[in-house]
């Protein structure tokens, strides 16, 4: 049984830009109710995914500023922030929302370019605890890195393995016109000459700074055969700093939210046919095939190395380009997850278009593990 219908899709470029928070989020609106055929007048309700509007801007009560991009209408509307687990919060709500509402649009937007970078830093390291972490400096760059060590010094992965994430995302975002490198060709040279940010993490395995939106339109009634039924949908939390937690290897939040989609959906890790996981930093991408059950803890990197998870293998890990390549517009990824799952599994993902496309996943992580949403998606029937 579908927790709810996915009826429309819409998304803008990921990338710097110079256009507004409330211009990036009418263009993603505009773009999933043309892709739902709907209208404003057909949605019920709205939530917004966001984490840096505040701190970056000075633009909070972003319910209403949204509902100032549909006149008239006076709908419910609220805010989620769940750090970069904002956006696929954000679908959990609104699959929950469904008992009360028909229709509800979630829009994810962020805004990110042109803040000096030791205060976009301080801000997004927001997500980290304010007395443990974050007077220790130990922001979001550093913190993965910890967690690339221990994963190193546990099962042997080396700086090689993460360089192949890297290498295989950014060959990926190449044939997707909305991702922030499309027009970048990375080379092994590129990825020597980066610059070490947080060791083993240097400048490639890292996610860049995104502006951007997404949005979609769910339902719990089907309109037809390009209504994408959400299987299931599962959401988990854990203490928000490191030192709070005894295993570093893996994000217990995130085994715990995909546990919980996979039940609900009725399938298990083996079933699904391509995943766009949370590669804010590329050992984020590793750990999270593990997390997903994809494979055994310490396996994920024999998959990556036999180029299982490249767009022609057979488990296809990031054909969007992941964050890393495809960008990190924080409060969007989220709902640009689910964009780019509807779009494989319509078919209607151009060049990009996987072979196999039928159980496809999006996993969502804030922070690093603190929160993660999981959500299982399959063909329309
Ligand atoms: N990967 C690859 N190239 C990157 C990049 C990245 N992550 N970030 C920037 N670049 C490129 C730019 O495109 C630019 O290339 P160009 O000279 O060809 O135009 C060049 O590097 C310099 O860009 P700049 O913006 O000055 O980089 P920077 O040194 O200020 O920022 C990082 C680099 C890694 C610090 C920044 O991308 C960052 O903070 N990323 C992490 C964001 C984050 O933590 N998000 C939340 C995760 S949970």
């Amino acid at each position: 049984m579908p927790q709810g219908y996915v009826l429309g899709v819409g998304k803008t470029r990921f990338g710097p830009t110079s256009k507004s928070l409330p211009a990036l989020a009418q263009e993603a609106i505009i773009a999933a109710l043309g892709d739902a055929g709907l209208t404003v007048g057909d949605i019920d309700a709205f939530i917004v995914a966001n984490y840096l509007g505040g701190p970056n801007e000075g633009r909070l009560h972003l319910n209403s500023v949204v509902a100032g991009l549909m006149p008239g209408t006076h709908l419910p509307g609220w805010r989620v922030e769940a750090a970069c687990a904002s956006g696929g919060v954000a679908v959990h709500d609104a699959l929950l929302s469904l008992s009360r509402y028909g229709t509800v649009l979630v829009v994810g937007v962020e805004r990110m370019s042109g803040i000096p970078g030791m205060q976009l830093t301080r801000n997004i390291g927001m997500a980290g605890d304010l007395d443990l972490d974050q007077g220790a400096g130990l922001n979001f760059p550093a913190s993965y890195a910890l967690v690339a060590q221990r994963h190193m010094d546990a099962f042997g992965t080396t700086t090689r393995d993460l360089e192949l994430v890297s290498l295989k995302n950014h060959d990926n975002a190449r044939l997707n016109p909305l991702a922030h490198f499309y027009h970048k060709t990375v080379t092994q040279a590129d990825i020597d000459a980066g610059v070490m940010v947080a060791s083993p993490l240097r400048l490639f395995d890292c996610c860049p700074v995104s502006d951007g939106a997404a949005a979609v339109v769910i339902s719990g009634a089907s309109r037809g055969d390009r209504s994408i039924p959400i299987l299931g949908s599962g959401l988990s939390t854990d203490a928000i700093s490191l030192s709070q937690r005894t295993v570093h290897t893996s994000f217990i939040a995130a085994r715990n939210a995909a546990a919980s989609a996979y039940e609900q959906a009725s399938v298990s890790a083996s079933d699904v046919d391509f995943v766009e996981v949370h590669d804010c930093f590329t050992i984020a991408e590793v750990v999270a095939m593990e997390d997903l059950g994809l494979c055994s803890p310490g396996e994920a990197t024999r998959l990556i190395r036999d180029g299982v998870t490249s767009r022609d293998g057979a488990l296809p890990v990031n054909a969007s380009g992941g964050l890393k390549a495809g960008g990190h517009a924080i409060g969007a990824t989220g709902v640009g997850q689910v964009y780019e799952v509807v779009k494989q599994l319509r078919g209607e993902a151009g060049d990009r278009q996987l072979a196999k496309a039928r159980i496809g996943l999006t996993h969502n992580v804030g922070g690093v593990g603190g929160t993660c949403a999981v959500h299982v998606l399959g063909s329309a029937s």
